[in-house]
């Protein structure tokens, strides 16, 4: 079935999913891609794997299950499995070698820059950009209650100022360096910063927005995670009177 989602989100492009950083050893999450529901897990030796978030025997959430080693469990009748999906344990039948075909679809996953990326369809081998460079940190996510075509014309509006900043002219460029991926560069007086905006179209009227920036020390941190927690309200309200600070505007008092 087609995803209800502007066609300029395709079904085999790279989308990130979360930070890397957030999905321990042995945890799972839950993510979806273009209306598509996904179990992502780490196994005990730190592979990640992104799955159709449902069970083949009756279709349990696998989000449910739990992680037990290089295996998912699914919560119902405890079926195990490994890598590429494959059922590898059946408990009530502990004699039975599963067939090959007993397998919960398994989508292509990667970890780069920070970030867990996924893709549904046929994406290339990985994620495919120069990364924003090493000073770049998970920061956020946030899940915007807007179009997904909307919130990427939005990313490419917003801006912010460097950490230490003064009140010095600002200078900033976006560059799309990758489909749905933001690079936002600013720099004021002597202080530069880089801001990178993954975007995760969810459905028609949500979207994931990921954020990596910089942050040596816990002030300059706080900073770009208050500039996220604004670039949320701001998204889904855009014409808001401009009071404060804005990352979607140059004008601010
Ligand atoms: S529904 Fe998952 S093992 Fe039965």
């Amino acid at each position: 079935m087609r995803p209800n989602v502007n066609s300029g989100f395709e079904s085999d492009q790279w989308y990130a999913v979360g930070g890397s950083a957030a999905l321990a050893a042995g945890r799972l999450m839950p993510a979806t891609v273009l209306e598509s529901e996904l179990v992502v897990w780490r196994d005990s030796g730190g592979t990640v794997h992104a799955w159709h978030n449902r069970c083949i025997h009756r279709g349990l959430r696998m989000t449910l299950g739990f992680v037990d080693g290089d295996t998912l469990a699914c919560r119902y009748h405890g079926w195990r499995y490994g890598a590429g999906g494959k059922c590898k344990v059946i408990p009530a039948h502990p004699g039975m070698i599963p067939p090959d075909d007993f397998q919960i679809p398994a989508y292509a996953v990667c970890e780069h820059a920070g970030l867990i990326w996924a893709s549904i369809g046929a994406a290339g081998d990985s994620v495919d950009f120069d990364g924003p460079g090493e000073h770049l940190r998970f920061c956020r996510d946030l899940v915007v209650r807007r179009a997904p075509e909307r919130v990427s014309a939005l990313a490419k509006r917003a801006i912010f100022r460097p950490y230490g900043d003064g009140e010095d002219d600002l200078i900033y460029e976006h560059r799309e360096i990758a489909p749905s991926v933001i690079r936002i560069d600013a720099r004021s007086g002597g202080d530069t910063a880089t801001i990178m905006l993954a975007i995760q179209p969810i459905t028609a009227d949500r979207t994931g927005v990921h954020v990596l920036a910089g942050g040596e020390t816990t002030d300059e941190r706080l900073h770009y995670a208050a500039w996220a927690r604004r670039l949320r309200w701001f998204m889904e309200n855009p014409d808001a009177a401009n009071s404060s600070w804005n990352p979607l505007s140059i004008d601010h008092s």
